[in-house]
């Protein structure tokens, strides 16, 4: 069901959606090489309580039998690691890496919903356009984001700008609505025909959010059953924010 958000929805909507901008600008200034994964989910974590919000993802359960709660409140994953990576002791972020984290905070029982892709040191050529291409996607994408457009509008906008910067869209994932449910009606998948699907109104709250891939987008799913990869090794990006639909441009809630 796609859910149109009152005024006061919308109020809570933009407090946890601050929550999550708050918390990448911590990471952003604290991420490091040779720090764990754990302890990057431990900064989130607890930046996320003192504002007084509920790392959403922590015990997440998507229903799908053999798959456990997801265990953390970050995903995170590095290189060819697509998304939902799992925060571990054992993992070390090392100069040069791509950084992709995906956070949800639940505050006043509202979800909000942003990814980064943090560039670790000096990177390479390729691994930095890349990351832009993946942020630019975004853009593209709520351009169609308003009244008078559909949900393919903005599915057709991502996967043609990326397919036309040599690169691949993962195709078993999407962006969604948001609210109270992390994930809502309508699926927002990152390529697409453009007219279709369901019009956009205002009141809509979505998370757009372009998962890129530097080769082929084959991908391999991870014993751990959470952590998604590419299968030919290349790199990937993501970048997501929750935007508030509105009469005339989209909101961005997840910047500050
Ligand atoms: N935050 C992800 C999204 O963008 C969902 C992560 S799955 C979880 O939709 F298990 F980690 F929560
Ligand atoms: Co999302």
């Amino acid at each position: 069901m796609v859910t149109i958000k009152s005024k006061k929805e919308i109020e809570y909507m933009r407090e946890a959606c601050k929550v999550v901008a708050l918390m990448y600008q911590e990471i952003e200034n604290k991420i490091k090489p040779g720090m764990t994964t754990l302890e990057v989910d431990n900064i989130a974590e607890k930046v996320i309580k003192k504002l007084g919000a509920i790392p959403a993802e922590k015990g997440y359960n998507p229903g799908i039998k053999g798959i456990p709660p997801y265990p953390a409140s970050i995903c995170i994953s590095i290189n060819d690691e697509i998304i939902h990576g799992v925060p571990s002791k054992d993992k070390i972020i090392k100069e040069g890496d791509i950084v992709s984290i995906d956070t949800v905070a639940l505050k006043n029982g509202y979800n909000g919903d942003a990814a980064r892709t943090f560039m670790i040191g000096k990177v390479s050529k390729d691994a930095e356009r890349l990351v832009e291409v993946t942020k630019q996607a975004f853009f593209e994408g709520i351009k169609f984001a308003k009244p008078g457009y559909r949900i393919g509008d903005i599915s057709h906008a991502i996967g043609e700008y990326v397919k036309a910067q040599g690169y691949s869209v993962l195709r078993e994932f999407q962006g969604h609505g948001i609210g109270k449910q992390m994930h809502e009606d309508p699926g927002i998948p990152n390529y697409g025909k453009a007219g279709r699907g369901i019009r956009i109104e205002p009141g809509m709250t979505l998370a757009i959010e372009p998962m890129v891939i530097q080769g082929k987008p084959n991908i391999l799913e991870l014993e751990d059953g959470w952590t998604i990869v590419t299968e030919d090794g290349s790199l990937s990006a993501h970048y997501e924010n929750t935007i508030l639909i509105t009469e005339k441009e989209p909101e961005i809630l997840t910047i500050l």
